[in-house]
Parts: C-alpha cells; sequence; structure tokens
C-alpha cells in the first residue's frame, strides 16, 4: 500500500504501488490484491460468488467428459445454433466466466473511473500478470507483459529487434507462416538496412512421408538456409501454423537457430489452449501469444513473453519496446506495456475467469476431447470423400486441413489447378447457402477446409459438412 498522503510510488499520476516492485517480488513475499466488494452483478453478493455460479455446473460437466452441445445448451459459449461453426482457430469464442468477468470490471470503472483506473487497475494487473505467467510456463513473472493482441505484441518485438540488427543482417520467416508477420518483416526491410530471408516448406509433403520425415525436411531446409545466408539474426517461426494447421518442432528450431547464431521469435498464436504450453522449455528468445482464441479468454488479451535467461552466444533480441510511449516509459517493461491510454482493460482483468473456466472443465479432459475429436472428424472426411490431410494427423492438434473432392460435372480431371478464387467461392458457398462456417485454403492449387474442433462441436458438425460437400460435388464420390 502507498503510504497516505507520501509522493507517487508508481508512473504518471498512479495512485498505486510500483508495479515493477510488485512483479518482482517473490511467490512468499507477494500478498495480492482483493477483488472490490463492489465489483459484481447486481443479483451476486461477491465476485466470487458469481464465479462459483457459472463455474459449478462446468465441473459437472467435465468431469462426465460432457463436451459439445451440452456447452452450448448451458449457454457456456453464446454461438448462435443455426450455424455449423468449425473455425474457432479464426477468433476463437470466449467463454461465459470471461465474458461476465470482463463485465463486471467494465461495470466497476463506470461506477467510479478515478477509483478504478488510479488505484485498483495497476496492482490488479500485476496480479493476472503472476497468473497467467503460470498458465503459460513462464520462468518468472518478470519475463511476461499484457498486450492486446498478438498483432501488436509480434510487431513490438519485431521493431524491436530490427533497431539493433546491423546492415546487411537478414531476418528469416517460413512461407507457411503468418500473413500479416510477413507483411511486418516486409516493412522492417524499408525501414531498416536489413534483408528478408524466405524458406520454403514443400506442401503436401511428397509421397508418404511421416511426422518425423516433415520435421527433418523443414529442419534441413532451415539449416541450409541459415549456412548459404550467414547473416540471418533472427528467425520467426509459428508454433501453429494458421493456413496449414501444422505443428512445428519449435524447441529443435529454436536450438537450430542459435548453434547457427540467430535470435528466435515464436508466433504461439494458435499455442495456448491447444497444446500445454510452456514457453521457457522452448528456449527462443520471444514468445507471443494470444489469451482470446483457444484459450476462449475476453477479446482483447494476449502476452509477450521475453526470455530473461538467455546467454548471450547467439544474437540478442533486446526486452521488446512498447509500440505506445507512456506513463510508464523508463521504468522497466511491465511499466511500459501496462498502460498506453484510457481504454477497455477488462480482458486483461479477466484473465482468471478463463483460468478458472479451464481448471472447472478440466483442461486435460477437454484438450483429450477436442485432439481426439479431431482424428475422427478428420479420418471421416477423408473417407467419405475419399481424400487426404495435408499432413500426417499427429503433426496437428486442434485444427487440420482436409482436401476437398473438387470436380466439376464435365470433368474427371483430377490435375485442375484451383485457385484461391475457388477457396473463397467455396467457402462463401457454405457460409450463405448452408450456414457452415469452415475456412477453405488452396495449397498446391487443391482445395482444402481447414477444420477446428473445439470443446463445443461434436463429430455430427464434420458429418453435415461431409454431406454438404458431396451435395455440392456429387460427381467426386
Ligand atoms: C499464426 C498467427 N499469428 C498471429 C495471429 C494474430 O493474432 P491476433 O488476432 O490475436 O492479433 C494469428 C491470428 O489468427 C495467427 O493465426
Amino acid at each position: 500500500m502507498a503510504v497516505p498522503g507520501s509522493a507517487y510510488t508508481g508512473f504518471g499520476s498512479f495512485h498505486s504501488d510500483n508495479i515493477q516492485d510488485l512483479i518482482a517480488q517473490s511467490d512468499s513475499d507477494y500478498r495480492p490484491p482483493t477483488i472490490p466488494p463492489d465489483i459484481c452483478m447486481p443479483e451476486f453478493p461477491s465476485y466470487d460468488a458469481m464465479m462459483t455460479s457459472l463455474l459449478e455446473p462446468l465441473e459437472e460437466l467435465g468431469s462426465g467428459g460432457c463436451f459439445g452441445k451440452a456447452l452450448l445448451d448451458r449457454g457456456v459459449f453464446l454461438l448462435d445454433r443455426k450455424w455449423t461453426f468449425l473455425n474457432h482457430g479464426a477468433f476463437g469464442a470466449t467463454c461465459l466466466p470471461a465474458l461476465r468477468a470482463a463485465e463486471v470490471w467494465r461495470r466497476h470503472t463506470e461506477r467510479q473511473p478515478l477509483l478504478s483506473f488510479d488505484r485498483v487497475l495497476l496492482p490488479h494487473l500485476v496480479r493476472i500478470v503472476r497468473l497467467v505467467s503460470r498458465v503459460i510456463g513462464a520462468r518468472s513473472c518478470a519475463d511476461v507483459v499484457l498486450v492486446p493482441n498478438a498483432t501488436q505484441g509480434l510487431w513490438a518485438c519485431i521493431q524491436t529487434a530490427a533497431r539493433v540488427l546491423h546492415p546487411d543482417d537478414a531476418i528469416l520467416t517460413l512461407d507457411i507462416g503468418y500473413g500479416s508477420v510477413k507483411k511486418m518483416v516486409k516493412e522492417v526491410t524499408k525501414r531498416f538496412p536489413v534483408k528478408h530471408v524466405e524458406v520454403t516448406v514443400p506442401l503436401p509433403p511428397v509421397g508418404d512421408a511421416s511426422s518425423a520425415d516433415i520435421a527433418l525436411q523443414i529442419h534441413t531446409t532451415l539449416e541450409q538456409a541459415l549456412k548459404s545466408h550467414g547473416h540471418v539474426k533472427l528467425v520467426l517461426v509459428d508454433a501453429i501454423t494458421s493456413n496449414t494447421a501444422i505443428c512445428l518442432p519449435v524447441k529443435r528450431i529454436t536450438e537450430l537457430c542459435h548453434r547457427h547464431g540467430a535470435a528466435v521469435i515464436v508466433d504461439a498464436a494458435h499455442a495456448l489452449g491447444q497444446i500445454p504450453l510452456n514457453v521457457s522449455d522452448w528456449g527462443a528468445d520471444i514468445v507471443v501469444g494470444n489469451f482470446h482464441k483457444w484459450w476462449c479468454a475476453a477479446r482483447g488479451a494476449a502476452f509477450v513473453y521475453s526470455n530473461g535467461d538467455l546467454d548471450l552466444d547467439h544474437f540478442r533480441v533486446p526486452r521488446p519496446e512498447a509500440l505506445v510511449i507512456s506513463h510508464g516509459y523508463g521504468h522497466g517493461m511491465l511499466s511500459e506495456f501496462s498502460w498506453d491510454g484510457n481504454r477497455d482493460y477488462s480482458a486483461w482483468l479477466a484473465l482468471d475467469a478463463s483460468d478458472r473456466f479451464w481448471s472447472s472443465l478440466g483442461v486435460d479432459r477437454a484438450r483429450e476431447y477436442c485432439v481426439g475429436l479431431l482424428r475422427d472428424a478428420a479420418t471421416l472426411l477423408v473417407k467419405d470423400w475419399s481424400t487426404r490431410t495435408l499432413v500426417p494427423l499427429d503433426m496437428c492438434h486442434m485444427m487440420a486441413l482436409v482436401e476437398v473432392p473438387v470436380r466439376d460435372e464435365h470433368s474427371t480431371d483430377d490435375n485442375q489447378k484451383l485457385t484461391s478464387d475457388n477457396a473463397k467461392f467455396l467457402q462463401d458457398k457454405l457460409h450463405y447457402q448452408y450456414s457452415i462456417e469452415v475456412p477453405v485454403k488452396c495449397v498446391d492449387s487443391r482445395l482444402w477446409v481447414r477444420i477446428s474442433a473445439a470443446v463445443y462441436n461434436t463429430i455430427e458438425d464434420y458429418q453435415r459438412l461431409s454431406a454438404v460437400i458431396r451435395e455440392i460435388f456429387p460427381m467426386s464420390v
């Protein structure tokens, strides 16, 4: 507690304790602030009572392995039942406890904005950062900051790194990386005298390549690129790729890049919730991920982890600089990222609700359900359509690409070249005509659906997709 009447201990005009001091405290010394007693919905006596009423029914569902439509029946997700919703991978879907928690924090702010921003917000952000650091497996909570989304985190980190690169140094990306990240890298090559090297991962893999073969091929291609472009100082790699839904061997890639003197930024936007996350174990320099996709948090919540444990053998990415200079500037990483101006911070404050949501549902049981469902769904589609998945299913967790059996009625040509226009046409048709929300991708001149398996999906969703595709392409089956 700040001593009444003493000088401010935090940054700017905030009347709260210094958040750098709070984040640096050991777990045994740290005393979390209590949730304000007046923060809750009118019908509940306290925040905890509200959470208990939302979470208790989930414990029953989870312990009975009762996922799927039971979650929609009970309003745990607000998804409109008219849709066959197979695209959790795009923007996620927020669980009710997180929505409610964000709502009560928003109401708290509006009841007394000065009290909320000036005195309550920052200590609670520290509480949340300490909590989510454990969730993501960061060795130290001092290495973690919150950002509104992965995009902002990635742009902050890439710019920070580019500023300290030398002329002719290069940044390497894989062609299967996220589109906006490639644009970021292109842009920094205009702003700084650095080069961009892009490595191609041939997809689909040739023949009956196993996941080990594919991982080895990526490793070999990357190693060749690192050797032939001697100046690669920074590598960007996805934990799980977006368009192709492939889980990459991040730890091995990081070790390889470090051996060649390059730092690694991991884009882990799809990781938390799909895989058990342990960012420190990857050993990468920076990991950026979000909470609002597979962890079902309220929108506007993501993280940047900057590894404080690295030795200095390879190019060192500095601690990322926040995109916005504000009151916390110059006070340390957490201060710099925590306040970027007057806006809605409720998604960050509500992160404990998502954590409690997954604990109540049983995070391992839920993950097992989704991964099993993805496998069953992909196997069903491959069989019904006589096609294939893009990569072996042991490289996928809760998303996979399955080839669509496209033939038109005038042709049985297996080698027809399809384009992203065809993909858009089919995705729109599924959306408008059948109320099926699933992305259609064009890879190697073929069309593929990228299916997602979330806790609210069931095998019937994919059976419907299968039947509709067979109706659209009757010649193919
Ligand atoms: C691989 C990857 N990186 C980054 C992002 C951007 O995430 P956000 O929308 O949280 O900024 C996405 C979004 O889908 C993604 O798939």
